[in-house]
């Protein structure tokens, strides 16, 4: 879910509105406002903000305070009454909630004995009655009341309270999900994420889990839910407007599936120079010794981060000889997982607020491994939870669909693989120098890959109406048969399945017939001929080929039926080029499906609720 409050000079429910457009790739089956307007007035409807933004054209939005919510539904269906903002039983507080509440049906039971009713569905609106009758009991204040709240509740929340009797007072709270309070002058904003705030400041605080945040008349004051003063830590964001908007795309996914080149250059800028042998990552520098001497590599992350962590299995092994485990951070978390100070975890998070991510990092470093955390969001919590870690500079990703996190994950983890590599002694100086040349060509070779376009999208329109769809790759393009069903999914709705090309022939294999279209993703490399024999096997059930191929091949152009040749490279980088047609191959059908490529129907970029 995303939240925007906003108190100051200007009128509170336009900010409010762009703000939450900003923040829509976070949630957005329903969308709501709460406006101190004389009254405590709450609007929300179903749907994107554009309809909650269509209905408020008829209603009195005036006031300099307010709060707005864009939804992803975990408790209660999406409709009106669900979406945020929640009013407390005597309609004079309200909250906005981004998170899950675990013991709400305790709590429920206890707060209807209590005489307070409920309207929603939701969790959220537990927690605000809960506020209201601490408040009665104790005869406190509202900031009180939100502090000893924040002792009861068990779970997850940024949420903002706004109360009728206080005309000047935002209140703010978080345990587990993000929350970024922007400083301007004599106005202060709330956000999840920096995006709708940069346009009026780059001056912001990020605030703490188990933080309050009470603004009231102009002042910002930080406490725990210990009641100890904290210092606000203000910091600047480097972010640039422009790149958060879609700069004449047409698409936030077609524009940063084309930011690429840029994104993987930024992604080893300062990192890497092949001339003069230049390889470094202060990141790694610090925990060097740990990296060279680890026992095991533990990579844990979610969805496309996870297949980025499948590539960096196979670089890791390959040149740096350490052992890689990849996890799905919502099972390792929950299983007992046997870690020792000998190793280490990699956490990969393009959001940086993943909650099993998140979760499996507590986990690990209970047992006392070292985590290192690779992600996009600068100070994001997964960025502030891990012991040291490298951004992926990738830029604000804002399609939901991953691509330009992916590449840049990929150009990160193949550089923290060199370096392991090469200070164990496992990567020989000149291959190591070899790589690094090659890795420099990378950006301008995706680059030549992305001028495929007009061709993808001559086999999209073949292939649009399709009911389902295979993805085969081996070794270091397994991972990215994964990652390209992955994107096909997601936002076309198509049923498609990764496999690892051997494997089809225990499984999927029973599946192809003359209807079913099979991406083959068979480039130059060790498993070529072995490739080659897989997509004869597809051929002889007459099913259709579509080939990724490196530039100059004759032997499965002869067999396919489209050929999409890219440039060629090392196997090791080979996966950023060969995905880079299986984006814009989803990318296409998607939109010639007509479907919301930005925005796929039940999908959160930042899904920070377990
Ligand atoms: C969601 C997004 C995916 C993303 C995954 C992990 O499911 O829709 O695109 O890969 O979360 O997100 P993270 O921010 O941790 O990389």
């Amino acid at each position: 879910c995303g939240i925007v409050a906003y108190v100051g000079h200007r009128e509170a429910s336009p900010i409010i509105i762009k703000g939450l457009k900003r923040l829509e790739y976070r949630g957005y089956d329903s969308a709501g406002i709460a406006l101190m307007n004389g009254d405590l007035s709450v609007y929300k409807k179903k749907g994107k903000v554009a309809d909650l933004e269509a209905y408020l054209a008829s209603q009195d939005t005036h006031g300099n305070i307010g709060m707005g919510h864009t939804r992803w539904a975990t408790h209660g269906e999406p409709n009106d009454v669900n979406a945020h903002p929640h009013y407390s039983t005597s309609r004079n507080i309200a909250i906005i909630h981004n998170g899950i509440i675990e013991n709400y049906a305790s709590l429920k039971k206890l707060l209807i004995e209590k005489g307070h009713t409920f309207q929603s569905d939701t969790d959220s609106e537990v927690f605000i009655n809960l506020i209201e009758d601490i408040r009665a009991n104790n005869n406190c204040t509202l900031p009180e009341a939100v502090r000893l709240a924040m002792h009861e509740v068990v779970g997850a929340y940024a949420i903002v309270v706004l109360a009728k009797d206080s005309p000047n007072q935002l209140i703010a709270a978080r345990k587990g999900s993000p929350l970024v309070v922007g400083v301007g002058e004599g106005e202060y904003f709330l956000a999840s994420d920096a995006t709708p705030i940069i346009e009026y400041t780059n001056e912001v605080v990020y605030l703490n889990d188990y933080e309050l945040a009470i603004i009231n008349n102009g002042e910002l004051d930080i406490r725990t839910k210990e009641d100890v003063k904290q210092t606000p830590y203000v910091q600047r964001l480097e972010m640039e407007l422009e790149s958060i908007e879609k700069g004449g795309y047409e698409h936030f996914m077609l524009k940063e599936i084309f930011e690429q080149p840029r994104s993987i250059l930024d992604s080893m800028r300062g990192r890497m120079i092949a001339e003069s042998n230049h390889l470094m990552m202060s990141g790694i520098r610090e925990f060097e010794n740990k990296f060279v001497n680890a026992n095991r590599i533990i990579i844990v992350a979610c969805g496309t981060s996870w297949h980025a962590g499948l590539v960096a299995e196979y670089l890791i092994e390959d040149l740096a000889r350490i052992p890689v485990e990849v996890e799905y951070a919502s099972e390792f978390r929950y299983r007992n997982p046997i870690l020792n100070e000998k190793d280490i975890v990699i956490a990969i998070s393009q959001s940086g607020e993943t909650a099993d991510t998140l979760a499996a990092i507590e986990l690990a470093k209970s047992k006392g491994a070292t985590i290192f955390g690779i992600c996009n969001v600068v100070g994001s919590s997964i960025a502030r939870a891990t012991d040291a870690g490298a951004y992926t500079h990738a830029g604000p990703e804002i399609g939901v669909a991953s691509t330009k996190a992916f590449t840049a994950q990929v150009t990160v983890l193949t550089l923290i693989a060199m370096i392991i590599g090469s200070k164990r002694g496992t990567l020989e100086t000149t291959k190591l120098h070899e790589l690094m040349v090659e890795l420099e060509t990378i950006p301008s070779k995706v680059e030549e890959a992305l001028q495929l376009n007009d061709q993808i999208i001559k086999i999209a329109e073949q292939y649009k109406d399709v009911a389902n769809c295979i993805y085969l790759g081996r070794g270091y393009n397994f991972p990215v048969a994964l990652e390209g069903a992955l994107k096909l999914k997601e936002i076309s709705y198509i049923h498609a399945e990764g496999y690892p090309a051997a494997e089809m022939k225990h499984g999927p294999i029973a599946l192809i017939d003359e209807q079913m279209p099979v991406v083959v993703i068979a480039t130059k490399d060790s498993s070529y001929e072995k490739v080659v024999s897989n997509v004869q096997e597809v051929k002889a059930r007459k099913g259709k080929v579509i080939a990724i191929v490196t530039e100059g091949d004759t032997t499965i152009p002869a067999m396919a039926d489209h050929v999409i040749e890219i440039p060629e490279t090392s196997e090791h980088l080979m996966p950023l080029l060969s995905v880079i047609p299986l984006q814009l191959l989803s990318y296409h059908i998607a939109v010639m499906r007509g479907c919301n490529v930005d925005q796929p129907r039940n999908l959160a970029k930042s899904v920070t609720v377990e």
